[in-house]
C-alpha cells in the first residue's frame, strides 16, 4: 500500500525502490559524462616503510592511459582532519594497503592494467600487526570513540568481586570484522572551470563537501556533492573515504571527469573496519543473583594513522544495577590499516560479550536469564545517575519470551537432541543510544496544493525519502502522496549524516519544524499562493544538541533457536526473535527492515564472519566476499521483528528512537547462548564456525 492518508508509523513503500531495482537510479559510478574516465589506485605491498622510488613509465605507455599521481606528483592538499585521506602527500607507508599511486586511463579496464604496471621500491621497516591483552605498547587513552570516557570506575569492585559467592570471570574474542556495504565505494569528480561537481557514495554529503573544501582550499558554495543513491555503507561511509579525494585530485590534474570504484579487496584497508576487542568480564551476584560488582574491561587495536578506539566497555554502564563497576578501554596502537565504525560501534562488540556473560553468570546461578535479566534492573542509569526518558526492556523480555515460546524451554544444556542435531535456544539484550544532530530543512507549499520538503539527508537504503514525506504529510495534515522530498545533494540545507542510528530523528526534526512554520505561514493567507509557492526554514541547532537531563536509549530483546550438528560441527540457526522498544516506529515497512537487517548481520557475526590479521604480510586474509562470508539466504532463517510502542516525548517532535543498529547489537549473543544451550560448551571466540565447534 502506497501512502493513503498521513500515518506516520504506516507501512507505505520506498519511493525510489522501482527506480531502484529497474536500474534507473544512479549510483556514484554510473554517471556516463562525456569524456569520463577512470582511476584505480595502487596499495602498497609492504606493511611499514617508505616508498623509495616509482616507476611510472610501463604504465604510460600503455593504451589509454592519461596520468599517473605518486606522492612526487599528486596536488598539494591541506592537513586533513582526518589522516586517512593525506593521500599521495608524502611517501611514507603506514600500512600494507595504503595508496602509494593512482592509474588513469580511458576506461576501467585500462586503469586496472595501469595500476598494475606502476613499479614501486620501497625501504622495509619491521612491523607488527599482532594484538594481545598484555601487549608492551597498550595504553589507556584519555577517550574512546564518540568521546567517552576511556574509564569509569564507582564502588569498589575489586572488593566485590573478591567477595562474592557467586562470580564469573571469563574473556571473549571478537575478531576484525568488515562492513563489506553492496556497493564499494565509489566517485566521480568533475571540475566545471572553478566549480567542483562529485558524485559521491557517502552517508553524509554534507560533511563531504566541508571536508573537500578544506583539502582543496575551496569555498564550499564552489562545491556541490551528490549523494541522490547510495548502496549501503554500514558505517564505512560515514566519513568522507581516499576514493572522492582521488577523484578530484584527478580530475583536476586531467581536466576530465573522472570516476574512482573501489575495487571490493580493496576496501578492508582503506575504508576502515571494526576493530578486533579482547573482553574481559567480572561479574560478581549474592545468591539471589543481584549483581554486587561488574567489571568490563576491553584492549583494542588501532593504527599509526589515528586513534579510534572502539567504545565496547559503554553499554555495560547503560544496562545492569550494581554497586561497584569499573569499565575501561585500552589501545595498542599497530601495523594495522585504520579501525573505523561499523554498524553499532562500541555497543555491538561490548554487548555481544556482555551479554555472553550474563549468560554465564545465569548458570552458575542456576537462574533463568531472561529473569536474571529482569532482576538486575536499574531504576536509574548507572553510570551517568540519570533517570531513563523510557525503557521498556522488561516488556521485550518478556513479550519475546512470549512469542518465541521460552517457557517451553528445558534449561539443562545438551537436553535436546533430533539424531545427530543438539539444538538449543539462546536470549540476550539489545541497547543503542539516542542520537540526535542538528540539521535544517526547508518546505514548501505550492500552487496546485502539493508539497516539497528539502533537506540534505541520505538514504543509504533506509529509505529516508518516504519516512521524511511521512514526517512531513503528518506535520501538515496532507495525503502522503502530496508531499515531495528532496534529499541527497549538498545544494540542499544542510544535514547531519546517517550514521548513529540518527538520521530520521535528526533530519525529521527539522522538517517537522519547518513544516509547522509553513502551516502558521499559510494560516494567514487567502486566495491563490504565488507561482514559487511559500517556503519555510527550520534549523535545530541549539536544540537538537542540547544536553538531556534524561539518558535516552533503545532497548530490545533478541531470542534465537539453533542447531549444532554433533557430526560436522555446523551452527544452523533455525529461527531468530526480536522484539524492541524504540519509541515512535515512523514506518513499520523500513523498520521491520532495519531491525531483521541487523539481526542478519548479528547473525553474520556469531557464525560466519570474522577477518585474520596475517602477521607475515600485515593485512586482513579475508578481503573478498568469497573468503569473508556474509549470511546468504539459505543461511538467514525465520527472522521476526516486533516492537513495543513508546510514547517518550523527551525525544524529538516524532517520538522516536533510532533502529537503524540496534538489531545488531546482542543478536550475536542470543545465537552464541543457544549453542551453549544446545552443546553445554562456552565457545568465547567468534565466529562459531566448525573448526572451533567441533
Ligand atoms: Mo553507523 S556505524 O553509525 O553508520
Amino acid at each position: 500500500m502506497t501512502g493513503t492518508g498521513t500515518a506516520l508509523g504506516a507501512p507505505a513503500v520506498r519511493r525510489e525502490g522501482r527506480r531502484k531495482v529497474t536500474g534507473g537510479a544512479r549510483y556514484a559510478a554510473e554517471h556516463p559524462l562525456a569524456d569520463r574516465v577512470h582511476a584505480r589506485p595502487v596499495p602498497a605491498t609492504v606493511a611499514r616503510g617508505r616508498v623509495t622510488a616509482v616507476d611510472t613509465a610501463a604504465a604510460l605507455a600503455l593504451p589509454g592511459v592519461l596520468a599517473v599521481l605518486t606522492h612526487e606528483n599528486a596536488p598539494r592538499l591541506a592537513e586533513p582532519d582526518d589522516p586517512t585521506l593525506a593521500v599521495l602527500q608524502d611517501p611514507g607507508v603506514p600500512h600494507r594497503g595504503w595508496y602509494v599511486a593512482l592509474a588513469v586511463a580511458r576506461t576501467p579496464e585500462e586503469a586496472r592494467a595501469a595500476a598494475a604496471a606502476v613499479r614501486v621500491e620501497y625501504a622495509v621497516e619491521e612491523h607488527d600487526v599482532t594484538l594481545t591483552a598484555d601487549h608492551p605498547e597498550a595504553y589507556e587513552p584519555e577517550t574512546a570513540n564518540a568521546g567517552y570516557p576511556a574509564r569509569r570506575e564507582y564502588g569498589d569492585p575489586d572488593g566485590a568481586f573478591a567477595s562474592a559467592p557467586v562470580r564469573v570471570d571469563v574473556t571473549y574474542r571478537v575478531p576484525p570484522l568488515h562492513n563489506h556495504p553492496m556497493e564499494p565505494h565509489a566517485s566521480t569528480a568533475r571540475w566545471e572551470g572553478d566549480r567542483l561537481l562529485v558524485h559521491t557514495s557517502s552517508q553524509g554529503g554534507t560533511a563531504v563537501r566541508a571536508t573537500l573544501a578544506a583539502l582543496f582550499g575551496l569555498p564550499e558554495d564552489r562545491i556541490t556533492v551528490d549523494t541522490a543513491h547510495v548502496g549501503g555503507g554500514f558505517g564505512s561511509k560515514g566519513t568522507p573515504r581516499p576514493d572522492v579525494v582521488l577523484a578530484v585530485m584527478a580530475a583536476r590534474e586531467t581536466g576530465r571527469p573522472v570516476t574512482v570504484a573501489l575495487p571490493r579487496r580493496h576496501l578492508p584497508a582503506v575504508v576502515g573496519h571494526r576493530a578486533p576487542t579482547l573482553h574481559r568480564l567480572r561479574l560478581a551476584a549474592g545468591a539471589d543473583g543481584r549483581l554486587t560488582g561488574l567489571t568490563h574491561e576491553i584492549v583494542t587495536h588501532s593504527s599509526r594513522v589515528k586513534e579510534f578506539v572502539e567504545q565496547a566497555a559503554v553499554p555495560a554502564r547503560v544496562m545492569y544495577a550494581a554497586p561497584s563497576s569499573r569499565t575501561l578501554h585500552r589501545v595498542v596502537r599497530l601495523d594495522v590499516p585504520t579501525p573505523s565504525w561499523m554498524r553499532a560501534p562500541g555497543e555491538c562488540p561490548g554487548m555481544y560479550a556482555l551479554e555472553s556473560a550474563v549468560d554465564e553468570l545465569a548458570t552458575a546461578l542456576g537462574t533463568d536469564p531472561v529473569e536474571l535479566r529482569v532482576l538486575n534492573e536499574p531504576e536509574r542509569e548507572p553510570d551517568s545517575g540519570k533517570p531513563f526518558s523510557s525503557r521498556h526492556l522488561t516488556e521485550c523480555l518478556r513479550e519475546g519470551a512470549r512469542r518465541f515460546g521460552w517457557d517451553r524451554r528445558d534449561p539443562r544444556p545438551r537436553s535436546r537432541a533430533e539424531g545427530p542435531l543438539l539444538v538449543g535456544t539462546g536470549v540476550a539484550a539489545a541497547t543503542y543510544p539516542v542520537l540526535v544532530r542538528p540539521s535544517t530543512a526547508e518546505a514548501r507549499a505550492l500552487p496546485d496544493g502539493t508539497f516539497v520538503v528539502r533537506v540534505n539527508a541520505t538514504d543509504i537504503g533506509t529509505g529516508a525519502r518516504t519516512v521524511l514525506a511521512q514526517v512531513a504529510a503528518d506535520t501538515l495534515g496532507v495525503p502522503l502522496e502530496r508531499v515531495r522530498t528532496e534529499i541527497g545533494d549538498s545544494d540542499l540545507p544542510p544535514a547531519s549524516l546517517a550514521g548513529g542510528s540518527s538520521g530520521t530523528a535528526s533530519w525529521g526534526w527539522a522538517v517537522h519544524d519547518a513544516c509547522t512554520r509553513l502551516t502558521g505561514r499559510l494560516g494567514g493567507l487567502t486566495g491563490r499562493l504565488p507561482d514559487e509557492g511559500i517556503a519555510a526554514r527550520a534549523d535545530t541547532a541549539g536544540r537538537a544538541d542540547a544536553d538531556s537531563p534524561y539518558a535516552r536509549h533503545a532497548f530490545g530483546a533478541h531470542f534465537a533457536e539453533v542447531t549444532v550438528d554433533s557430526v560436522t560441527g555446523e551452527v544452523r540457526v533455525r529461527r531468530m526473535l526480536g522484539v524492541f522498544a524504540a519509541g515512535r516506529i515512523l514506518n513499520a515497512r523500513t523498520a521491520r527492515s532495519q531491525f531483521i537487517g541487523g539481526m542478519t548481520m548479528g547473525l553474520g557475526m556469531a557464525l560466519t564472519e570474522g577477518s585474520t590479521m596475517d602477521p607475515a604480510f600485515g593485512d586482513f586474509t579475508e578481503s573478498d566476499l568469497a573468503s569473508y562470508h556474509v549470511p546468504a539466504h539459505a543461511d538467514v532463517p525465520a527472522v521476526e521483528a516486533h516492537w513495543i510502542d513508546e510514547d517518550d516525548t523527551r525525544l524529538n517532535p516524532m517520538g522516536s528512537k533510532g533502529i537503524g543498529e540496534i538489531g545488531n547489537v546482542g543478536s550475536a549473543a542470543a545465537i552464541g547462548n543457544a549453542v551453549h544451550h544446545a552443546t553445554g560448551v562456552r565457545f568465547r571466540e567468534l565466529p562459531l564456525t566448525p573448526d572451533k565447534v567441533l
